[in-house]
């Protein structure tokens, strides 16, 4: 039997759990293509997986990664719309760290676009759009915060954000962090790993809130925001400590995100919303819809992901460390080789 390279979480916990093994060759299932991949797009999802804490993780061992892009090699049934050899995204939620995925859920990527690119952009991208556009429905000048805005989502939603007539606020960690989200157009920059940075939070007003942090971030921001604002709370990053996810870490980000009443919100005019993109391809019509958005944006020129790290797949070990130490900027790619 054929064997393929993959990267398995051997349990569930910090990098040093993910080992680079052969397994042998998936096969198809009916209504699924298989796609060989060629860069993995590193989210920071997968090291939520790996640690046994995102949804629908299934028990170790098992393999993580969201997305991957690459070439089809069998194109399943005719509904799927794939010939062998297209070039794709794929996004199986679990096992694209691997070099041969078995999958229902690829797209044909447009001729102009490489396959870095392609693996770049869309988890990244549909969520800036999804929170933006879809829950946000943002207008032209309001303000929008971001937060983390110098990785993989904050880069594309700011820059999502400057083409629809928004001003722009970042939350970002550290001074090479703020100058990315500078150059990508934002007004404003708070570094929120310095003292103080809270001090200026309460001076401002947002109209539209992209959360990925929770906790100390959300209770320094949900009062900022302005009456009929929008808080979109995707993601829980601030639960995270650089090595294994610790317990402890995450009851304290979770004690300390703020869980308005929701008569508040009445009184108030606002809104809180959450979403999980992954969960989202149980509708699949508008996972479909976005991702063409997403490309539409690409090939005007309006939206570029900043690529600035590709690990090679035997550092994929150190490629997880260095996202979970908020060591990485924009987006991370590995290369299958
Ligand atoms: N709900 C969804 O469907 C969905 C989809 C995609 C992503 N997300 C969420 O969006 C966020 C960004 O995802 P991404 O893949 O683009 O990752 P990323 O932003 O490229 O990397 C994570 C960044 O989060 C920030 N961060 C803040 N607190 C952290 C902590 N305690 N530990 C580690 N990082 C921390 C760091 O930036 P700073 O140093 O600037 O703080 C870090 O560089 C994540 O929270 C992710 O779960 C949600």
């Amino acid at each position: 039997m054929a064997r393929v390279k993959a990267a398995v979480a051997t349990r569930y916990g910090g990098p040093g759990v993910l080992k680079v093994r052969q397994l042998p060759d998936p096969t198809p299932s009916p209504g699924q293509a298989l796609v060989r991949t060629r860069f993995i797009g590193l989210n920071f999802a997968d090291l939520m997986q790996r640690a046994g804490v995102y949804p629908r993780t299934p028990k170790a061992p098992f393999v993580p990664g969201l997305e991957l892009a690459g070439e089809v090699v069998l194109p399943g049934p005719p509904g799927l719309g794939l010939n062998a050899g297209d070039r794709v995204v794929a996004y199986p939620i679990f096992g694209s760290h691997q070099e041969l995925i078995a999958t229902d859920l690829a797209a044909k990527i447009p001729d102009a676009m490489d396959l870095q690119t392609a693996a770049a952009l869309g988890v990244c991208g549909m969520t800036a759009l999804y929170a933006i556009h879809h829950l946000g429905r943002s207008r032209p000048g309001e303000t929008l915060l971001v937060s983390a805005a110098a990785g993989g989502v904050g880069t594309l939603a700011l820059q999502i954000g400057r083409h629809s007539g928004l001003r722009t606020v970042a939350l970002a960690g550290g001074e090479a962090k703020g100058a990315l989200a500078r150059s990508l157009g934002a007004d404003e920059v708070v570094d929120y790993r310095r003292p103080g940075w809270k001090r200026r939070i309460a001076a401002m007003r947002f109209d539209l809130v992209l959360d990925s942090v929770g906790g100390p971030v959300m209770r320094a921001c949900w009062p900022r925001l302005a009456p009929l604002g929008r808080y979109i709370l995707f993601g829980f990053s601030g639960a995270v400590g650089p090595g294994a996810f610790s317990r402890l870490k995450g009851a304290w980000n979770y004690l300390r995100t703020p869980s308005p009443h929701p008569l508040h919100l009445v009184s108030a005019n606002r809104t809180l919303a959450g979403f999980n993109l992954s969960l989202i391809t149980d509708h699949r019509p508008l996972l479909t819809q976005m991702l063409g958005e997403v490309f539409d944006l690409w090939e005007k020129g309006d939206l570029r992901p900043m690529v600035t790290k590709i690990y090679p797949f035997g550092g994929i070990t150190r490629a997880h460390a260095d996202m979970q130490q908020r060591r990485t900027t924009g987006k991370v790619l590995i290369q299958m080789e």
